[in-house]
């Protein structure tokens, strides 16, 4: 299986069904780019309910890490489901949530002193993070950064600030947050360039930011994705993170890394933050950690996560189900499939960089391992083309590729670390198709 196979016109007949069932009943806030009504997955495949098969560089949004029904993760999931599907961690214990929190503790940057607490989703990992370092510091405020993606329920809202249509209609958010300019050198708000900029973006928050808004012994935490995700896989420069670290400890603020997107291999490494040799206080986790059952977490330092009994807790947090499939993805990362993201990642990169020697309108390709970024713009002004991007995965999608979109026009991949290098070149060949098309090149 190497290429995709489209056997009915676009939508389908059984496709367009569903869609209309799914517009009667389901919710009005989904945002759906392309007619996808998917029944089945294999590794790197999906079928849709007309037969239709495609390949998939989207990962149900990075979630299926280790490709659609990885036959280990499903014997793992059956063998748990025969013997314990729930207890509930809160007032039980049960010993495949301790085993998983251990092996947890043992691959988070900065080793087997941080303490592990499990939820269902990245929202709730951050929510919890958010709420352990206000306990933990008794500060108010809060910094988080333009462009961040940190989820949907309302404290989590409150740091999100990647489009402003995900605020929009729902009042005051948390009080106390504060949004600065991210390290996205190839739209620099300072109009500055790495390195000679000195990391203007991070002296901004020490001057700006504690000597005008709030001084630091207010701030408890400051949340930061390694990679912004959702706003277009942006990669901040090296030693960012190390410079970002100072700060906080000469203010004795918590760094809290939300490595939802990025963790768990994605990047070629366990964790993104791996790649800028920096600790966190607190780390969320979430979509790869399970190949796709829910599960989310959030780990943090020993000394940090003292809190006491009925703080806080959730009832189907670290599901004995989900942590069993969480054990052997790990397993699976560790075998061979963070090194196959590294490779084969490095390859898509290079590829895509030659073609954006060929088409002026990629203004920008970045990323680390299998989470990659292609910015489309107008060449001679940045202007990002947001109707063409669209127009690309649309396209993507016609010709039996899957793709997301990110920030204003990038498109974005996220396949299955297990992705082979053949596929990736069959992925990028109808990428570069689409993109003529559209492009009309
Ligand atoms: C970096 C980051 N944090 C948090 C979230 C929220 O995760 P969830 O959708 O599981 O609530 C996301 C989701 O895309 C994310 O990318």
């Amino acid at each position: 299986m190497n290429q995709p196979k489209i056997i009915t016109k676009l939508p389908g007949p059984k496709t367009e069904k569903i869609i209309s069932k799914d517009n009667k009943y389901l919710s009005s806030s989904l945002t759906r780019l392309y007619p996808a009504v998917i029944e089945k997955g294999e590794g790197c495949w999906v079928w849709d309910v007309d037969g239709n098969r495609f390949l998939d560089f989207t990962s149900g949004i990075g979630v299926g890490s280790t490709g659609h029904c990885h036959p280990l993760v499903v014997e793992s999931i059956k063998k748990q489901s025969e013997c314990l599907i729930h207890m509930s961690g809160t007032d039980f214990y049960y010993p495949i949530q301790v085993k998983l929190a251990e092996k947890i503790a043992e691959i988070i940057p900065g080793g087997m002193n941080y303490k592990v607490f499990f939820c269902n989703s990245g929202t709730e990992a951050v929510e919890g993070a958010l709420k352990l370092a206000r306990h933990f510091t008794k500060r108010n405020y809060v910094l988080a950064f333009l462009g961040s993606f940190h989820g949907r329920t309302l404290g989590s809202l409150s740091l999100t600030s990647s489009k402003s249509i995900q605020r929009q209609g729902f009042g005051s958010l948390l009080p106390n947050v504060i949004h600065v300019p991210y390290g996205y050198c190839y739209r620099c708000v300072f109009n500055l360039e790495y390195p000679s900029c000195n990391f203007a973006c991070i002296e901004y928050i020490e001057k700006e930011v504690f000597g005008k808004l709030v001084p630091a012994e207010e701030v408890g935490s400051i949340f930061v994705e390694p990679i912004q995700g959702e706003s277009g896989v942006i990669v901040p420069p090296p030693n960012y993170f190390s410079k970002l670290r100072e700060l906080c400890d000469r203010y004795q603020i918590l760094l809290v890394i939300d490595e939802v997107q990025s963790g768990m291999g994605r990047t070629g490494k366990m964790f993104a933050i791996e790649h800028w040799k920096t600790m966190a206080d607190i780390y969320c986790i979430a979509k790869g950690i399970a190949s796709g059952m829910p599960l989310g977490a959030f780990a943090a330092k020993s000394s940090v996560m003292n809190w006491q009994p009925g703080a806080h807790a959730s009832t189907f947090g670290g599901n004995p189900v989900a942590c069993a499939a969480a054990l052997t993805t790990i397993r699976l990362l560790e075998q061979k499939l963070i090194e196959n993201a590294e490779t084969v990642g490095k390859q898509m990169l290079e590829n895509l960089k030659d073609l954006q020697k060929r088409f002026d309108f990629i203004g920008d390709v970045r990323g680390k391992g299998l989470m990659i970024g292609v910015e489309l713009v107008e060449s001679s002004s940045k202007k990002p083309l947001t109707e063409k991007r669209n127009g690309v995965l649309r396209k993507a999608f016609e010709k039996g590729l899957l793709l997301l979109g990110a920030g204003a026009s990038v498109v974005r991949f996220l396949p299955p670390l297990i992705l082979l290098e053949q596929e990736a070149n069959t992925g990028l060949e109808i990428f570069e198709q689409a993109l003529k098309e559209v492009f009309r090149k």
